[in-house]
């Protein structure tokens, strides 16, 4: 399939044309024909559960923009990102973006960083979302702020854009390749392992005293917290067995009990993956058009490099361990969970369906609609089987126009307990906001998942939305942005 056989969402123009289309690619979306308006509508429901009263369920997914200082405090563009997020109306912040527990553990030089230099201007960047959020929604009730803990272990490049630095608990036989990884390249020591525990207990009790309500434990999208769960291959304690890859998240979790018995904590999870994908070269002689292929894995089978896949078939997934691994955040007494999906490193599609690649991925192997099902389904069956947990879902940007039928009926259906938002954010943060007020939609706002809000930042070009938002206008970024699309 080429970018070109996809149909377009937005071509569709109404709901019963967005039906048919489903019915066409066989896929179980739900959708509601109409949109509730006010205090009535499922996406205006508060949720209380727990110690948790939560004003509604809109949830803005952690978005980060590689414009920080180097020493790590948010920019002035970050602000503007945070609060964006506040204007969304969302009662529930995941995040907000991923902040770095050290700075080898930074994603590039220009990632957040939790640190005795950064935390008051972190504690800004909190009041000023919330200052926004009371200016859409009328008031701060009900609205639940975290912070993304994050080490980027195996994407780790604390110094230079260009100079990757990566932290490894295993070698993989695909992903060492891809970073040139020789077959000697050290392995992070159990101590070291240790000592990166204690940077996650200091930067949680920083983000209890800054005043955030929860921290999540990133376990997602292939950095550290992700790779220990399918680190079969580990010796030692941190490795190996279930019990041995979910040590780091259990003793993350005991020492922020101790430390900040106040402060929630969640975790967002990639449930789902596959094995790596690139371009195919074979299937376009452009040399930038190609569309994205599985790594072949004969010879690696059955595969012990992944997590919430069939070792027999790592295209596939298998939901076994990830219900474990709910099993054991319920265990923990950790209600907060986010799912999602895959790597933005080795399977983009998996993970934010989009029509147009980064400048650096490949053209999508299947209907980006086919990946929206994926994360739904999978989030649909997790949360079947675990209802006492507070579950936010990923992955509907791509659903563009349709996005507040189908936000609307999964949670009226009990899909999910909160739609989350990571792109349509960048690009309109009161989308769905507006649509369960009754707010005139502004279709030209909406997300088309150009994914410039990717390459530009990758190329250290401000982050944002370029196609959509006025912030570029002035600038000439966007034409910076061109010439390196075209390569
Ligand atoms: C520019 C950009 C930055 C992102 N930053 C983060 C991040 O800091 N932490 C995280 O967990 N996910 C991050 N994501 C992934 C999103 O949170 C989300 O899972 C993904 O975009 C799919 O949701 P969507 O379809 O609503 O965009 C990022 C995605 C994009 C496009
Ligand atoms: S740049 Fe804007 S339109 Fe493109 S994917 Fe990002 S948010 Fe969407």
């Amino acid at each position: 399939m080429s970018g070109k056989e996809i149909i377009r969402l937005g071509s569709l123009k109404h709901v019963e044309n967005f039906q048919a289309h489903l019915q066409t690619l066989n896929l179980e979306i739900p959708y509601d024909s109409q949109i509730v308006i006010g205090a009535q509508s499922p996406l205006r429901a508060p949720l209380v559960r727990g110690p948790f009263k939560i004003g509604n369920r809109i949830a803005v997914h952690p978005m980060e923009g590689w414009d920080a200082t180097r020493d790590g405090a948010p920019s002035e563009n970050t602000f503007r990102r945070w609060k964006n997020f506040g204007r969304s109306g969302g009662k529930l912040v995941w995040g907000g973006e991923a902040a770095a527990v050290s700075h080898e553990g930074r994603a590039n030089p220009n990632q957040l960083l939790i640190s005795p230099r950064t935390e008051k201007k972190l504690a800004e960047l909190r009041t000023g979302l919330r200052d926004e959020h009371i200016l859409t929604t009328g008031s701060d009730d009900g609205l639940l702020v975290g912070l993304q803990l994050t080490h980027s272990g195996r994407y780790c490049r604390p110094n230079e854009h260009a100079r990757p630095e990566p932290r490894i608990l295993y070698h993989h036989p695909l992903l060492d390749r891809r970073l040139n990884l020789p077959s000697d390249y050290p392995l992070l020591t159990d101590s070291e392992i240790e000592s990166i525990i204690e940077d996650f207990h200091r930067a949680a009790l920083m983000a209890s005293q800054l005043g955030f309500d929860f921290v999540d434990i990133k376990h997602c999208h292939g950095y550290l917290g992700h790779e220990f769960l399918s680190a079969h291959t580990r010796q030692g304690r941190y490795g190996g067995t279930f019990e041995g890859r979910t040590r780091f998240l259990r003793e993350v979790v005991q020492g922020i009990r101790s430390l900040a018995p106040g402060l929630h904590i969640g975790v967002r999870l990639s449930a789902i993956d596959t094995v790596p994908f690139h371009r195919d070269p074979r299937q376009s002689g452009n040399g930038k058009s190609h569309i994205g292929v599985a790594e072949s894995f004969d010879d690696l089978l059955p595969y012990r490099w992944g997590f919430g896949v069939n070792p027999q078939d790592p295209t596939g997934t298998d939901l076994s361990e990830p219900e474990k691994f709910l099993s054991l955040l319920e265990q923990l007494g950790i209600l907060l969970v986010n799912i999602t999906a895959g790597s933005p490193y080795y399977n983009p599609h998996i993970q934010r369906p989009a029509l147009y690649p980064p400048s650096d991925g490949y053209l999508p192997p299947e209907d980006p609609l086919v990946g929206v099902a994926r994360q739904l389904a999978t989030t649909r069956e997790l949360k079947r089987r675990f209802p006492n947990l507070l579950v936010v879902g990923s992955a509907y940007t791509y659903l563009q126009d349709f996005l507040p039928n189908v936000a609307q009926a999964a949670v009226r259906e009990g899909w999910v307990d909160f739609v989350g938002l990571g792109r349509m954010v960048l690009s309109y943060p009161e989308f769905l906001w507006d649509a369960s007020e009754g707010n005139n939609i502004q279709r030209k706002r909406v997300c088309r998942t150009f994914s410039d809000c990717t390459t530009a930042p990758r190329n250290g070009l401000p982050s944002g939305c370029y196609p959509l938002d006025d912030y570029y206008k002035d600038s000439d970024w966007g034409d910076k942005l061109k010439i390196l699309k075209r390569g």
